[in-house]
């Protein structure tokens, strides 16, 4: 298949776009920037801003992938949803079979953060048109680069104690980056995933907490928690910003989120692209490797 990647320069895209050439597909590597680009496939210039731009980025595709986020921007509702409205209209216009979108995991019944609830609205967005979307919903994605397993990995490296906000007790599903990406790429012409949404995951559920300390146990290094009922989401966000090198805005709308459990409710996936999905410990020892050889 002709396959346009959405996003392909980022934490996902970039280790998605190789993996499709590998299973036989011609990969249009969608970028605001192609003469930056240098990772699998052909480039492409797209800004999901700019209708135009999409509907010549999408010419002769069968299938794209939606791996784009503003999530470092303070109105990044409106402009995530204006995105996937141009999206949808340029799949439609350009005959597309199909989209598989990456977004978040959370319980329609929970009140969702802003940031759980865009990432559920680009679902439904992206469906208007008639064009089949398959969605993949994950929380949070474990491998070197990724905007959540940063933050973990920095408090660990850059704190031997923290006083830590409730959501520490939240309950989550990570799962590895190579795990998604099989996901991905499996979904993409399986019949049976037209038109479908999954909840993915690892093999085990770990509160923020765990993970903190089993990051800090593969490393080495002494770790104390102790949780403060009061600290507030503004105050986390500006002491997130203070300790790690990720920004106040996606620092808050990350926090934001956290008081979402995000586990995975529905198995059906592991019946149609079947494989063992690895565990935490083995996800972190893998991020922490490519981060050494990268370094
Ligand atoms: N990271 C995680 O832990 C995680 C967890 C669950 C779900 N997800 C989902 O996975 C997807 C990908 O996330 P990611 O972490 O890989 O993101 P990322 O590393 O931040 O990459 C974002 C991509 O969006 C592209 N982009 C941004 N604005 C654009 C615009 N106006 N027009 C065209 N492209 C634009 C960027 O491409 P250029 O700058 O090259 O144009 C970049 O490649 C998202 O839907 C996210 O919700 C991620």
């Amino acid at each position: 298949m002709r396959v346009l990647v959405a996003g392909a320069s980022g934490f996902v895209g970039s280790r998605l776009c190789p993996a499709l050439e590998e299973a036989g597909h011609d990969v249009l590597a969608m970028t605001r920037h192609p003469a930056k680009y240098r990772g699998a496939g052909t480039a492409v210039r797209g800004d999901v801003a700019d209708v135009g731009s999409l509907r010549d980025a999408l010419k002769g595709a069968d299938a794209a992938y939606y791996l784009v986020h503003s999530l470092d921007r303070v109105d990044f509702k409106r402009r995530d949803a204006d995105a996937a409205r141009a999206f949808a209209r340029a799949a439609a216009g350009a005959g597309l079979r199909r989209i598989v979108y990456l977004g978040g995991l959370g319980d329609d019944d929970d009140t969702l953060s802003d940031h759980l609830a865009s990432r559920r609205e680009v679902e439904r967005l992206l469906g208007e048109t008639g064009v089949p979307v398959t969605v993949l919903r994950a929380g949070i994605v474990i491998g070197h680069g990724g905007i959540s397993w940063e933050l973990t990995r920095q408090l660990v490296e850059r704190l031997p104690a923290m006083l830590t906000p409730r959501w520490v007790s939240t309950r989550t599903q990570p799962i590895a980056l190579a795990d998604v990406v099989r996901y991905l790429v499996g979904v993409l012409d399986h019949p049976e995933a037209e038109g479908r949404t999954f909840d993915i995951g690892g093999p085990e559920v770990l509160a923020y907490r765990d993970m903190l300390e089993r990051v800090a146990a593969i490393e080495g290094r002494p770790l104390l928690i102790l949780p403060v009922p009061l600290l507030s989401p503004r105050l986390s966000s500006y002491w997130l910003a203070l300790v790690t090198d990720i920004d106040v805005t996606t620092g808050r709308t990350l926090i934001g989120s956290m008081t979402n459990e995000v586990v995975v409710r529905d198995d059906a996936i592991r019946r149609i692209v079947e494989f063992e999905p690895m565990g935490y410990d083995e996800a972190v020892r893998q991020a922490l490797g490519e981060r050494r050889r990268t370094a």
